[in-house]
């Protein structure tokens, strides 16, 4: 099954207005990217940055659609603000705000209410993978996360190992096909075959120029998220290059 891969940047909590013109300068050294390519700024530069000539995403939602819940941001808002897509269950909201799975649930089905495509994230902590529990620890976040319904043109998931983010560590290559082989096993069982095939799966955590080409070129990988090197259009784009 041919995947168009997906190169998306996670800014996370990084970026001002002058951060603007990096969607331009991507956008011009990336005339024919290989690869569909998604850029989840702050949320308070979504509407700035929308319809600069790449795609936009937020990077957490609310799961109510509006209401008493101050210094949130619906599902609607988002795209209200130009975004097409959010990224959802990070480990980051997982660990800072202790987000459950079954929040997470809520919240992938409110941005697919509100007409946007999510990025499900889900990983191992460090610990969980020296204890040889880490397909279980996915496994389970995947089963309760994932809300019924899920279609490939609305879902990708991203396989990011806590331990790898931000680190400059990265899993052996066997180990990443291995977790992404994992993946689309428990999809093919939770969404069937037709669907589970087609459904994108990201790797994230630690995603740089030097090691992109290596990782997306394993079965399983459908391009990357990526946090840190999405600050600067030339990795940026570099890495946007290899995921063909
Ligand atoms: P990193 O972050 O590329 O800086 O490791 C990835 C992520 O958190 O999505």
């Amino acid at each position: 099954m041919e995947r168009r891969s997906l190169v998306a940047g996670n800014w996370k909590m990084n970026g001002l207005a002058a951060s603007v013109g990096f969607v331009e300068d991507v956008a011009d050294l990336l005339r024919e990217a290989p690869c569909d390519l998604l850029i989840c700024p702050p949320a308070t530069l979504i509407a700035r940055i929308a319809g600069r000539g790449l795609p936009i995403g937020g990077q957490d939602c609310h799961a109510a659609e509006a209401g008493a819940h101050t210094g949130d941001i619906s599902a609607e808002m988002l795209r209200d603000a130009g975004a097409e897509a959010v990224i959802l269950g990070h480990s980051e909201r997982r660990t800072d705000h202790g987000e459950t799975d079954a929040q997470v649930c809520a919240k992938v089905e409110a941005a697919w209410r509100a007409g946007l495509a999510v990025i499900l994230c889900v990983g191992e902590t460090e610990a969980e993978r020296d204890t040889g529990i880490a397909k279980e620890v996915v496994g389970r976040q995947l089963a309760a996360s994932l809300p019924g319904g899920a279609r490939s043109d609305r879902l990708t998931v991203a396989y990011e190992p806590v331990w790898a983010i931000g680190t400059g560590r990265t899993p052996s290559l066997g180990d990443i096909g291995e977790m992404h082989g994992f993946i689309r096993d428990q999809l093919d069982r939770q969404v069937g075959a037709d669907e589970a095939a087609r459904i994108r799966i990201l790797y994230g955590g630690s995603v740089k120029p030097a090691n992109a080409g290596e990782i997306f070129a394993l079965e399983d990988v459908d391009g990357g998220l990526v946090g840190g090197a999405s600050l600067k259009a030339g990795d940026f784009s570099a890495i946007a290059r290899v995921a063909g």
